[in-house]
């Protein structure tokens, strides 16, 4: 299906900023959709005055719809639909006396141009489906009536109105609560969903006759809800603009637009939602979610004081082998500290594995400096991965870039690339030194030194992957991991 700015380059003059003026309509144009109970469809006149396009169509959500088809992208040319060259030659809204038949559905049409300054740029027919109009309640008359006047100011340019959109993806939409308030403020209709949020937000009586600003204020507290100026302008229906107001029992987000079909303020229509549930889940879900950062986060501080109390320990012992063996286990558990301190940074279980990888380089090259300038760097990304794959996988590459920083260089300078390369489910990465290589007979399924080991179990175990050790091509020792990953 073509998309509205495809249909306007290909067949209209219109500008950029009347397209703009296009989008902020069909924007809202759903609230009219469903205070009508029609089908809108924009038509947009061709540049050579030959007929329409037809630009978007929106069904409505409180009946039945006239179309079922998609109309977007066809043509009905001038003098086929007279209404249509009606309102767009007039610039007045057009409408017909009796009803059109449509395999067997009275539909009735209008045509509603669209005016911008001193232009139309496109014409909505407005399609009522009559089978779906039962015979008129209040709510009914209420929702044709502030259809109409948006109708109208709509052909006289003063809807959509500019800067007014808001993009909560909750605002409300007709059926969720309807509200008229005339000029001064005072409650005009209220439909039986708006009273329903009202009672749950503590109203007692009826809606109707009283000021929704000053109701409002009784019903909600001073810290619940916007500030004096906002709460009468947007309650009073003056500005076009959303708000959120609640007390302990209910929340609600209320929109309102002004009413002024021929440049008059009427008063305004006021749609509102219950969002209580929404709210508590969005806080629910904000609490689960800092919890468990801040778990990582006190997992994280332990290992660091593990390590803290590690290092204490090997200062005090003279024996250097044991006080190697302390300093490694000090990395180890360091590595695994700023896995869960990533961890404690995002807002999921999933940690951006790439940033983990070039702090764990920086660490071992600092734990381990020897002297020797070994440069270390890394090619390819990690991309995120999940919790339980990043702890094994930082201490399989701890283990690994320790050995060649260790092993590899002795007091001779070199370098060392991590590559990381990630096909469709699986990793792979290979970690390339330029020193001196595997010591001769070196066998990696019979060593039994604790690194090597650690690293083993974890690819093999924990990661579900496989492990080769053997030469770099370019000289020096490469260690592969391949690992499954989702
Ligand atoms: N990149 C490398 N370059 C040269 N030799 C290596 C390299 N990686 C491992 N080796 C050899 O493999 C042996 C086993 O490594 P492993 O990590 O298991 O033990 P280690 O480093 O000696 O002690 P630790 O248990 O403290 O890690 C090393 O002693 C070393 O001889
Ligand atoms: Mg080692």
């Amino acid at each position: 299906m073509p998309s509205l700015n495809d249909l306007v380059r290909a067949h209209t003059d219109l500008d950029d900023v009347e397209v703009a003026w296009l989008h902020l309509l069909i924007a809202d144009w759903q609230i009219i959709a469903d205070l009508s109970f029609a089908d809108l469809v924009l038509w947009l006149p061709d540049r050579d005055g030959v007929g329409y396009w037809a630009g978007a169509q929106m069904r409505p959500t409180t009946g039945p719809t006239a179309y079922v088809d998609d109309l977007v992208g066809a043509f009905v040319a001038t003098g086929k639909r007279p209404l249509l060259d009606s309102a767009y030659q007039h610039q007045r809204v057009a409408r017909e006396g009796d009803p059109e038949w449509r395999d067997d559905i009275p539909v009735r049409v209008e045509a509603i141009p669209v005016r911008r300054g001193d232009r139309i740029l496109a014409v909505i027919a407005r399609n009522t489906n009559l089978l779906g109009v039962r015979t008129p309640s209040r709510l009914e008359l209420s929702y044709l009536q502030a259809a109409t006047d948006l109708t109208q100011m709509i052909s006289n340019g003063f809807f959509p109105i500019p800067g007014q959109r808001s993009d909560h993806a909750d605002s409300p939409r007709v059926g969720d609560g309807f509200v008229r308030i005339d000029a001064d403020g005072r409650v005009n209709y209220a439909s039986p969903n708006a009273l329903s949020v009202y009672r749950r937000l503590g109203l007692s009586g009826d809606l109707t006759g009283l000021f929704l600003a000053e109701i409002t204020r009784e019903l909600v507290p001073v810290k619940r809800r916007p500030d004096e100026e906002t709460l009468s302008a947007v309650l009073g229906g003056k500005l076009p603009m959303d708000t959120e107001v609640g007390n302990d029992d209910a929340v609600l987000i209320l929109r309102a637009i002004p009413l002024r079909p021929t440049g008059e303020h009427l008063g305004a229509l006021i749609l509102l939602r219950d969002v209580t549930d929404l709210r508590s889940r969005d806080r629910e879900l904000v609490t689960k979610d800092a919890t468990i950062r801040e778990i990582h986060h006190r997992v994280k501080n332990n290992l660091q004081t593990v390590a803290a109390l590690l290092r204490l320990q090997a200062r005090r012992i003279h024996v250097p082998e044991g006080r190697l063996a302390l300093e490694e286990a000090v990395r180890r558990v360091g590595s695994i500290a700023i896995v869960h301190e990533t961890l404690s940074q995002t807002f999921d279980e999933f940690v951006d594995f790439d940033q983990v990888a070039d702090r764990l380089r920086l660490m071992v090259a600092e734990v381990s400096s020897q002297g020797a300038q070994v440069t270390s760097s890394r090619d390819g990304t990690f991309g995120t991965l999940p919790a339980e794959t990043a702890t094994p996988l930082a201490m399989v590459l701890t283990e690994v870039l320790q050995n060649s920083l260790e092993h590899g260089f002795g007091d001779n300078p070199g370098t060392i690339v991590v590559t990381a390369r990630s096909l469709v489910g699986r990793l792979h990465v290979t970690i390339e030194d330029d020193g001196v290589g595997l010591p001769e007979g070196f066998d990696l399924d019979n060593s039994t030194s604790l690194g090597l080991s650690i690293v083993r179990t974890l690819v093999e175990s924990e990661l579900d992957g496989t492990l080769e050790m053997g030469v770099n091509p370019g000289g020096g020792t490469r260690v592969s991991v391949d690992l499954p990953v989702h």
